[in-house]
């Protein structure tokens, strides 16, 4: 009885087990899916059944993980049409299609598929797909619909993500609405087969990011996504499709890849110990990897003050709007190509321009590949298909190449274009004597040529001055005051300023200008200022007042400090600029305690932002401004050590191309005049080249040119760097602040470049065009010709203000 009862209980129980286990992971037909009941796959980790996302009250049917709290959902059917209730049921239909309906069988969704079924029935596998099989066919091939062809905002491990090119199939991720609401956001994310096939982000139909195309080992645009310990990747293309998936070696790591609601692609992995998901890596990682940010011919800095430089040989369509920090216009040829003769520069560490107007071929090399290029003239550039093993296949480029990024870790690299012109300047990466001889005459023959341009042209324009300058006079002499009305210069009332300085009481006053007092003040809205106050005294009057402000408020670049407004009150006349925290360079290189900060790297961008600053005055702005009192006291430093250069007072408008002019009164100061300003007055760019290449000196070894001391000789520190230059000891030139952050070749090339920009006659300096051309690139430098170097220390006795009229006889040339 016993027994029989037991044996009885027995079957029950194992009936019942048998029963529950063959259904747990199946739907059939007979065995639908009520809101309420799950399936769950064999090994536990997904689960398939009706759920609420966030704090929403619809009810969607998906598939989460299981062993996951909160809930964390991989794929939702209806996503576009929830149901209201909990009515919800999903089926399984003869014809072997999944349809959730609702309670008065309306379809909301179904799971369309066009192959014959035979005994259909709905699995949930063990990876999270969802997959409908004929009886137990598992044989993927034979599937009639799996719901990881059609995946929502996720990618798990194993799923492809691409095309099928036979049916025409793409497998693309779509973002979420929010995560209250899983129908398809504003995000898609896929490969796009434009061209060379590439990984796009959208938003909509605009490109937001682009992971680029597959080189082999990764994505161009995801050097951070390489294969590790951890996950496989697989890329396949042939004719039948192509796609991307990835995988994980140890198979109870759990990871997803997510585009989230907000455009973000994020692959994180399940921590059980911390009971969260882990960020494991963000396909986004900076402000660059915008999609198109620099426009055409534009490359996306990371590490630089600046974020956009057009490529080599390029130049910003519209400074204007480069200057204001959109850069979206992007580049335009120096010298356009003429077909015939043009060649190409290879450009390397970056991320492969969008190749969406390329074509390629897997089986070409690289030299067939050039040749192919060159032969064709919309072929703008060249580069390896697949990198592994020294790189191989062809991809050409036609048209604007864009969305190029520079990469500090598994950069890619590729041939650009250039007409023949921009080649011979542009090859210094290959220092061949020849070549670089061949480049020094280029260059000298070139500014010759513009020297005696000028010539000709100061001539024209100091007549055509004359006759500017008489109907000025008679336009100030009828408008009077009201002249600066033409000012687009917001003008602040005393009272404001009065304020804002504590009635520019003494524990305000930042410093003494070279004319005049310069406060520090807060406006009521919080801003800090910088006012400075022009003495009653300085020999700056109104016309120059007017001509500062004018050139001023007119030039606006990332490196020049911004003029906010003026004040014209009476006699009292001030300029007020944004305040810089960091106060002047001087203050960090040549203070012992405070150099510190400044370790090599900073140093550089700080050079760097110098010239670019300096070029922009001389070249890139609508006017042609000659700074001449350029030193580190007028070098401000913002929050970010981003230098600026401020004190325009006696720059000078120029009209158009006039470089050079000769005047009656010397403003500079000592230690930075070039020999031809100092002696005969004559000024020119080139002046400021030369002021520039102390500053670069000082900067490096945190010593000031005037005043400089050293015991085994009377030198100034550009005899000194020159000294120690020839004997190839230029590595003891380097302020020991600095420490072991030295990149030892970028600070011996500005060294170099440093001479070369001290040299004694204005001719044998570069311009400023040239000097941030040779910042940025690796090639050798020109030698340069003995400095004009002198002792100064009688003068330093003579007379120490900042702002003096030196005359030949106090310079000693040697
Ligand atoms: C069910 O769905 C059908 C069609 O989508 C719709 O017309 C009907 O109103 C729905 N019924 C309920 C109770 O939501
Ligand atoms: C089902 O297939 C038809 C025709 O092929 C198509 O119009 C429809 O959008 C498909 N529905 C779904 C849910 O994929
Ligand atoms: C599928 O079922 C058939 C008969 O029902 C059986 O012979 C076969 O071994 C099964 N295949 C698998 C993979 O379970
Ligand atoms: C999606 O686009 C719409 C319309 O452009 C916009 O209103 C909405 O804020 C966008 N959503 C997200 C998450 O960006
Ligand atoms: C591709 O070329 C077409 C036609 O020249 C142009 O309109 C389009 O902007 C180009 N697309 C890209 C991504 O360069
Ligand atoms: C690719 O290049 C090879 C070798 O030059 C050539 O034989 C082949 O036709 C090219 N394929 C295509 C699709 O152009
Ligand atoms: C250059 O390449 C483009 C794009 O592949 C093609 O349309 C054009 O015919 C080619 N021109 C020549 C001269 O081969
Ligand atoms: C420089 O050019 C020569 C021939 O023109 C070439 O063999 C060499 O590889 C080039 N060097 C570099 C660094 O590009």
């Amino acid at each position: 009885m016993d027994a029989l009862t037991t044996a009885v209980f027995i079957f029950f129980y194992v009936f019942s087990l048998l029963r529950i286990s063959a259904a747990v992971d199946t739907i059939t037909v007979n065995q639908p899916i009520r809101d309420g009941e799950t399936i769950t796959s064999t090994g536990g980790t997904f689960e398939l059944g009706f759920f609420s996302p966030g704090n929403s009250k619809n009810r969607y049917l998906g598939i989460w993980y299981k062993k996951v709290a909160p809930r964390t959902v991989v794929w939702v059917a209806n996503r576009e049409s929830p149901l209201t209730d909990s009515s919800g049921v999903l089926k399984v239909t003869q014809q072997g299609i999944l349809v959730v309906v609702n309670g008065t069988n309306g379809i909301l969704w179904n799971s369309n598929s066009s192959r014959s079924a035979q005994d259909p029935n709905a699995q949930l596998l063990e990876s999270g797909n969802l997959v409908m099989r004929n009886g137990n066919d598992s044989d993927p091939e034979n599937f009639l619909w799996q719901s990881s062809d059609y995946p929502g905002d996720t990618l798990l491990p194993g799923m492809k993500f691409g095309w099928n090119r036979v049916t025409g199939l793409d497998r693309y991720l779509s973002s979420w609405t929010s995560a209250d609401d899983p129908s398809k956001g504003n995000f898609t994310y896929g490969i796009d087969l434009s061209g060379f096939p590439q990984l796009l982000l959208r938003n909509g139909l605009d490109v937001e990011f682009r992971a680029g195309p597959w080189n082999g080992v990764g994505f161009s645009g995801l050097p951070q996504v390489i294969e590790n310990s951890v996950t496989k990747f697989h890329f396949v293309s042939n004719e039948k499709e192509i796609y991307f998936s990835y995988s994980l070696v140890d198979s109870s790591v759990m990871m997803r890849l997510v585009l989230t609601p907000d455009g973000y692609s994020r692959r994180s992995t399940w921590t059980d110990k911390k009971n969260e998901w882990t960020l494991y890596t963000t396909a986004q990682r900076d402000h660059c990897d915008n999609y198109a940010l620099c426009g055409g011919y534009g490359i996306c800095k990371t590490a630089q003050s600046q974020t956009c430089d057009c490529m080599k040989g390029f130049r910003p369509k519209f400074q204007i709007n480069w200057d204001m920090a959109d850069w979206s216009s992007g580049c335009v040829r120096s010298t356009p190509l003429d077909c015939q003769t043009d060649g190409f520069v290879k450009l390397s560490g970056v991320k492969l321009p969008d190749t969406r107007n390329s074509s390629f071929n897997e089986s070409m090399n690289l030299k067939e590949c050039a040749s192919l290029c060159l032969r064709n003239c919309s072929c703008t550039a060249y580069g390896n298909l697949d990198i592994r093993g020294g790189g191989s296949g062809c991809l050409l480029w036609f048209g604007e190449l864009i969305d190029i990024r520079d990469f500090t870790q598994n950069g890619q690299e590729f041939y650009v274009r250039m007409a023949a012109a921009d080649l011979d300047a542009f090859s210094s990466t290959n220092s061949s004597s020849k070549k670089k001889q061949k480049q020094v005459i280029v260059i000298s023959i070139s500014i010759t040529g513009i020297v005696l341009l000028s010539l000709v042209l100061t001539l024209y324009m100091l007549k055509k001055r004359k006759k500017q300058l008489k109907r000025k006079r008679y336009m100030e002499h009828n408008l009077g005051d009201e002249g600066h009305e033409h000012l687009e210069l917001p003008l602040f009332d005393l009272d404001i300023l009065l304020n804002a300085t504590n009635n520019f009481s003494r524990d305000n006053k930042l410093g003494e200008g070279g004319f005049g007092p310069v406060y520090k003040g807060i406006l009521q809205e919080g801003q800090e200022i910088a006012v400075k106050m022009l003495s009653k005294t300085s020999r700056q009057g109104l016309k120059e007042f007017k001509n500062e402000v004018e050139s001023i408020a007119k030039l606006q670049h990332r490196n020049l400090v911004k003029l906010l407004g003026c004040c014209i009150q009476g006699r009292e006349r001030m300029l007020i600029y944004e305040y810089m925290p960091n106060k002047s360079l001087d203050r960090f290189i040549f203070d012992q305690m405070r150099s510190g900060v400044l370790d090599w790297p900073r140093r550089f961008l700080i050079i760097n932002g110098i010239a670019r600053g300096l070029l922009y005055l001389h070249q890139d702005s609508r006017l042609r401004i000659i700074h001449r009192d350029l030193k580190a006291e007028n070098i401000l430093l913002d929050n970010e050590m981003t230098p600026k250069i401020s004190d325009f007072g006696i720059a000078r408008i120029f009209g158009g191309n006039e470089t050079e002019a000769n005047t009656t009164r010397v403003v500079g100061t000592l230690g930075y005049m070039s020999p031809e300003y100092a002696s005969e007055g004559l000024y020119s760019t080139k002046s400021d080249v030369f002021s520039f290449g102390v500053l670069v000196l000082e900067i490096i070894s945190g010593k000031r040119n005037r005043g400089f001391n050293n015991p085994d000789h009377d030198l100034n520190l550009l005899g000194h760097a020159w000294a120690l230059f020839i004997e190839d000891r230029s590595s003891e030139f380097i302020d020991a602040s600095m420490g072991n952050t030295c990149n030892l070749s970028e600070v011996l090339r500005s060294i170099n470049l440093g001479l070369l920009c001290v040299q004694r006659f204005p001719e044998d300096r570069p311009n400023m065009h040239y000097v941030v051309l040779m910042l940025s690139s690796e090639g050798a430098l020109p030698q340069p010709k003995e400095p004009c170097f002198f002792t100064d220390k009688n003068m330093m006795e003579a007379n120490s203000s900042s702002s003096i009229q030196p005359t030949i006889t106090v310079l000693e040339a040697r």
